[in-house]
C-alpha cells in the first residue's frame, strides 16, 4: 500500500520527467544539434587540430586533438555553437571543478573553458582506453580480482573528490574509463588503470543542501540513489557511493542492478528493491567481502552505507586477497530486449542545473 502510494505520489514528477525522457534528454538541450543529430564541430580550436570524435554525451562531443603550442594528442571537449547561456555557464563550472580535482584516478583537465570561434571548449588529457560499459558489453561479468582493483581505484578517486567538498553525482560504467597503463600483476587485469570522467554533474555538497531545482531528477536512473530521487537537497558523498555500488554491482554480475520498463518502474527498484545476492563460489570468504561492500553501498539509507569513500577504498586495499571465482560464464548483455532498450536510452538522462 505504501509503495503505491508513493508510486501516486511520484507519479507526476516521474511522468514529466519520462516524457521528457522520451523526446530527448532531460534539461535545457534543444536545439543544440543540428537535425541530423550532428554538431558542427570547427576543425580548428585555438592551438587544437581536432581529430577523430572519441564519443558524445548530454554536453557535448568530446575529440581527439592535436596541440600544436606542445606537440602532444589531447582530448578536448566542446560545446556546440548554438548552446543556451545556461549550458555555457555549466560546461565552464564542469571544466573549472574537474581542474580542482587531482588524482591519478580521475581524467585531468589541462585548462579552463576557452572560447574558440565562438564554441566553447576545454582539453584534458586523452584517455586511450575503454570505458567499463563497453568492457562489460564485450566480455560479460567480471573477476571479483578486477572489479576490486577498479572500485579501489574509483573509491580513492572519489575519496580525493569528496574531500574537497565536491560530489560527483554521475557515477556510471559510461564514466569510468580503463587505460591499460598501469603495472600488469600477470593474470591480465593488472594493467588496468582506472579513470573516473565526466564533470558534468558536479557540484558542492553545500550548494546542494541549498538550492535544487524542482521537479527534476539529476544523475543516470540507472545509477541514481534512492535519495537523489525523493530529496536531492539531501544528496551528498554517500550518494556517489551508491553509484559505485551500482557499478560494482553491474560489473560482477553483467547487468545493472534493477532494470525496469519504464524510468518509474527503475526509480521504484531504487527506492524499494533489495538488489538481488551475487553470484558467489560456495565458501569464498573474499569474494563475498567484495559482494558485501558492493550491497553495502547500495542500502536505501545512506548511513547504512559505508562511512566514506575513503573507507572503501582501505577496504578493498589488498586486491590480491580478491581471488576470481571459478566456472564464471561471460554473459553478454542484450541490448535489444525492450525494458533495457528504454533504460538505456535513459542511461544518460540527467538534469543540468548551472
Ligand atoms: N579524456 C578523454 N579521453 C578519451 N575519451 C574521452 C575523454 N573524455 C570523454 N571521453 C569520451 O567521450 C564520452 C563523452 O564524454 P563525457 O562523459 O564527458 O560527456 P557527457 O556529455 O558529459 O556525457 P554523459 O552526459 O552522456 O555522461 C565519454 O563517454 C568517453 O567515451
Ligand atoms: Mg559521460
Amino acid at each position: 500500500m505504501a509503495l503505491l502510494l508513493e508510486i501516486l505520489l511520484l507519479g507526476p514528477l516521474l511522468l514529466a520527467c519520462w516524457l521528457l525522457a522520451s523526446s530527448g534528454r532531460f534539461g535545457s538541450h534543444d536545439g543544440r544539434q543540428r537535425p541530423d543529430g550532428a554538431l558542427s564541430a570547427p576543425q580548428r580550436l585555438g592551438p587544437y587540430t581536432l581529430g577523430s570524435k572519441l564519443g558524445e554525451g548530454a554536453m557535448g562531443e568530446v575529440y581527439r586533438a592535436w596541440n600544436s603550442a606542445v606537440g602532444a594528442w589531447h582530448a578536448v571537449k566542446l560545446l556546440p555553437r548554438d548552446a543556451t547561456p545556461n549550458d555555457r555557464r555549466r560546461f565552464e563550472k564542469e571544466a573549472r571543478l574537474g581542474a580542482q580535482v587531482r588524482h591519478p584516478n580521475t581524467v585531468s583537465i589541462l585548462e579552463p573553458a576557452r572560447d574558440g570561434d565562438g564554441t566553447c571548449y576545454y582539453a584534458m588529457e586523452l584517455l586511450e582506453g575503454t570505458s567499463l560499459q563497453q568492457l562489460v558489453e564485450r566480455e560479460g561479468p567480471q573477476p571479483p580480482a578486477r572489479v576490486a582493483r577498479i572500485l579501489r581505484q574509483l573509491s580513492a578517486a572519489l575519496a580525493e573528490m569528496h574531500a574537497q567538498g565536491l560530489v560527483h553525482r554521475d557515477i556510471k560504467p559510461d564514466n569510468v574509463l580503463l587505460t591499460g597503463r598501469g603495472d600488469n600483476s600477470g593474470d591480465g587485469s593488472g594493467a588496468d588503470v582506472c579513470k573516473l570522467i565526466d564533470f558534468g554533474l558536479v557540484e558542492h555538497v553545500g550548494a546542494l543542501a541549498e538550492r535544487q531545482p524542482e521537479g527534476t531528477l539529476i544523475g543516470t536512473p540507472l545509477y541514481i540513489s534512492p535519495e537523489a530521487i525523493l530529496a536531492p537537497e539531501t544528496v551528498g558523498p554517500r550518494s556517489d557511493l551508491y553509484g559505485l555500488g551500482a557499478v560494482g554491482y553491474f560489473l560482477l554480475r553483467g547487468e545493472p542492478v534493477f532494470r525496469g520498463s519504464s524510468l518509474i518502474e527503475v526509480c521504484c527498484h531504487h527506492l524499494h528493491t533489495v538488489p538481488e545476492a551475487l553470484p558467489m563460489a560456495p565458501g569464498d570468504a573474499v569474494a563475498a567481502e567484495l559482494a558485501s561492500i558492493v550491497l553495502a553501498c547500495l542500502a536505501k539509507d545512506p548511513s547504512e552505507r559505508p562511512a566514506s569513500a575513503a573507507e572503501v577504498a582501505r577496504r578493498l586495499a589488498r586486491p590480491s586477497e580478491v581471488p576470481s571465482l571459478p566456472n564464471r560464464r561471460a554473459t553478454r548483455v542484450r541490448p535489444s530486449l525492450a525494458p533495457e532498450a528504454e533504460c538505456r536510452t535513459a542511461h544518460d538522462q540527467r538534469r543540468i542545473a548551472a
